[in-house]
């Protein structure tokens, strides 16, 4: 009899390498944001349709962070997508035996490995792969056992790139916030450490995936870096959509009210 870990299993089909695209995770995080500031009491947004309307627009990828706090995504969220969602599914994970016990048994495609702390409003800074190395090699064997890749969201930093690669993840994920963040000088030096990262990583047999802070004109941008295959993009997506989407829910909420 099939169990629940190998029907989720069954639906989640790897990643593909796109010839000449790289591939878009989109984060759906501030989607379930916006459900459970009235406390999840409503019956929208629909994440599930909304990863699918995702995946019509082009996502390759559901990317979704279930947090300790459960500020956003919860474990009900997890689960359903893993089931239902139609592209593989990217859960961002702090490293503790309770997510790894949730990965095991909802099994993503991937895992992400983020930082986490409660009081943050978003994953600031990346994971220190060096400093936690032999706290977090054991949890990356038992996931890569299930079948599961790994990605470390890592500061462009050449040390956190080696630390990933003898962990043995199997890309890095490259932090962007701080790129985004920085002008003039700054930002052409923060660009050099990004590249250096990529190319430092694809020589250590690692993808190169990046995220964090990507808007239209930042997305344009990262394209030109060095192997990048993969980025995830939530916030700006999530603004975005309300900008194009607002006129036409009040016109017809404005019909209705005749
Ligand atoms: N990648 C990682 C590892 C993240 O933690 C986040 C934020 O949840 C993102 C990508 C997406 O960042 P943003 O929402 O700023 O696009």
């Amino acid at each position: 009899m099939k169990n629940k870990i190998s029907e989720s299993k069954a639906k989640q089909t790897p990643k593909k390498k796109l010839k000449n695209k790289i591939r878009l995770g989109v984060n759906i995080d501030h989607i379930a944001t916006l459900r459970q500031v009235r406390g999840g009491t409503t019956d929208y947004p629909n994440l599930l349709d909304m990863a699918k309307r995702a995946v019509k627009g082009g996502a390759n990828q559901i990317t979704i962070h279930l947090r300790e706090d459960r500020r956003h995504i919860q474990l009900k969220d997890v689960i359903l997508l893993s089931k239902s969602c139609p592209v593989p599914l990217n859960l961002e994970m702090a490293v503790t035996s309770q997510m790894v016990t949730i990965a095991k048994k909802y099994r993503p495609a991937w895992v992400c490995l983020v930082p986490e702390k409660r009081e943050e409003l978003t994953t600031e800074g990346g994971l220190d792969v060096k400093k936690g190395f032999s706290q977090f090699h054991p949890y990356v064997e038992k996931i890569q056992r299930m079948g599961i890749e790994i990605s470390t969201f890592i500061e462009p930093n050449l040390e956190q790139v080696e630390a990933s690669a003898e962990l043995g993840a199997d890309a890095i994920e490259l932090h962007t916030g701080k790129w985004v963040q920085l002008s003039g000088v700054a930002k052409q030096k923060e660009w050099k450490r990004l590249c250096d990262a990529a190319e430092w990583a694809h020589r250590l047999g690692m993808n190169v995936h990046a995220g964090h802070g990507l808007d239209y004109a930042h997305a344009k941008a990262i394209c030109k870096l060095p192997y990048l295959e993969e980025v995830n993009i939530g916030h700006s997506l999530v603004c975005y959509a309300l900008e194009s989407g607002l006129e036409g829910a009040v016109h017809k909420m404005r019909k209705i009210l005749k």
